[in-house]
């Protein structure tokens, strides 16, 4: 990674920040490191280190000599440069939906699939915010008793909606504090003191399509299209870390020690698991940390073979700038930054 070129598109959002935050620490002296965003944004200084990064607009132009593009931007735009950063010659990790489903495309999590970027095309994605968490935890227990069903409901934090919707929640809890009426802009309806079940767009089967990526993706990325999935996925007035209430139906019984230490000896996750002593994950503590926090694991007394668990992870870390990072440390170390395969990617 030292030696390599990078750029980061959307530098400025709530994922870029958190992104030049983790590179800085882990690799304050790469030499190249270019910071793109929208031409709102061109000319303004971020810092990197010792360094200052001047944004430049992001253009289909932006990407010769650059080894890796990490696009943290809308579909719309992630489908415009991530094939024009690919036909350049580096490789695209795209934090965003646009081609998470796409065969041609891994998505990685790379504690639990990370030589699926082996047969990158040009293009990997990471999973959804809340996907990644909950892939973490299912596929130790996956591996060793076969997940049959899982039904999640998530307390997703305003910051995986971007950075204006934080914004948003501190300006509209003064204002409702102050007698003011809720003035809702960046989300549909007002978010203080408030929660929001729907993420992202209604589909036809009365599920958002959050709620229908993280079925879809989890079944990728645990290459389990078997396992059935429901969510409920809901905005909560938090800013940073998302949670969810996790419940799981295996092929046999899993005690819960079993799951504890199933889960204890997975890299990336944490057991906090102590209601003696009031101890379980809550997003306040967790948001800053790299790891995907689990606790209350327990029997689920409406089933023999399932599982009850909470889980919490920094969407802005884990859930989206750290994967990124860890899948661009995953591509080196296996070598493979260069396709093995000829790219059958295109906008
Ligand atoms: N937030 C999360 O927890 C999370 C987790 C996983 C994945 N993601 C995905 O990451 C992506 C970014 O999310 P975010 O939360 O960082 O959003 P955000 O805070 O709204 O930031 C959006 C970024 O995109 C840039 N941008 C907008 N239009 C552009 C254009 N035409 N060309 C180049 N850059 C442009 C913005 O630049 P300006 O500042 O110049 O407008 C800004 O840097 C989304 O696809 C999201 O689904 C987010």
């Amino acid at each position: 990674m030292q030696d390599l070129s990078i750029a980061v598109v959307g530098a400025t959002g709530a994922v870029g920040t958190e992104f030049l935050r983790i590179a800085e620490q882990r690799y304050a002296k790469l030499p190249h490191i270019k910071a793109l965003a929208s031409s709102r944004s061109a000319g303004k200084r971020l810092s990197f280190g010792d360094r200052e990064l001047v944004v430049e607009e992001a253009s289909e132009e932006s990407f010769a000599g650059i080894d890796i593009v990490f696009i943290s931007v809308s579909s719309e735009v992630s489908l415009r440069l991530g094939p024009a950063a690919v036909a350049a010659g580096a490789v695209v990790i795209d934090d965003g939906s646009a081609f998470r489903m796409r065969d041609t495309v891994p998505l990685v999590v790379p504690e639990v699939n990370g030589a699926d970027v082996e047969w990158h095309q040009g293009i990997i994605s990471i999973p959804n915010c809340s996907t990644t968490p909950l892939a973490m935890v299912a596929h130790p227990l996956h591996r060793v008793n076969p997940i049959v069903r899982i039904v999640a409901d998530t307390y997703q934090s305003v910051s995986g909606a971007g950075s204006a919707p934080v914004v948003e929640l501190r300006e509209q809890s003064r204002d409702m504090l102050d007698g003011k009426a809720a003035n809702p802009k960046a989300l549909d309806h007002q978010i203080a003191f408030n929660v929001i079940p729907r993420i992202d767009r209604f589909l036809d089967d009365g599920y958002t399509m959050e709620e229908q990526k993280m079925r879809q993706e989890t079944q990728k990325i645990l290459h389990a299209p078997e396992i059935r999935l429901s969510a409920t996925c809901v905005r909560v007035p938090v800013y940073v870390s998302h949670s969810a209430a996790v419940h799981i139906e295996f092929q046999r019984p899993m005690p819960a020690e079993e799951a504890r230490e199933l889960l204890r000896a997975m890299p990336g996750v944490t057991v906090l698991d102590d209601p003696a002593q009031s101890a379980y994950p809550m997003p306040w503590d967790v948001t800053g940390t790299d790891e995907v926090f689990v606790g209350r694991i327990r029997q689920d007394s409406s089933h023999p073979n399932g599982l009850v668990m909470w889980i919490v992870a920094d969407n802005l870390r884990k859930g989206a700038a750290l994967n990124s990072i860890q899948i661009a440390e995953e591509l080196v170390a296996r070598n493979c930054l260069k396709p093995r395969h000829q790219s059958g990617v295109s906008g």
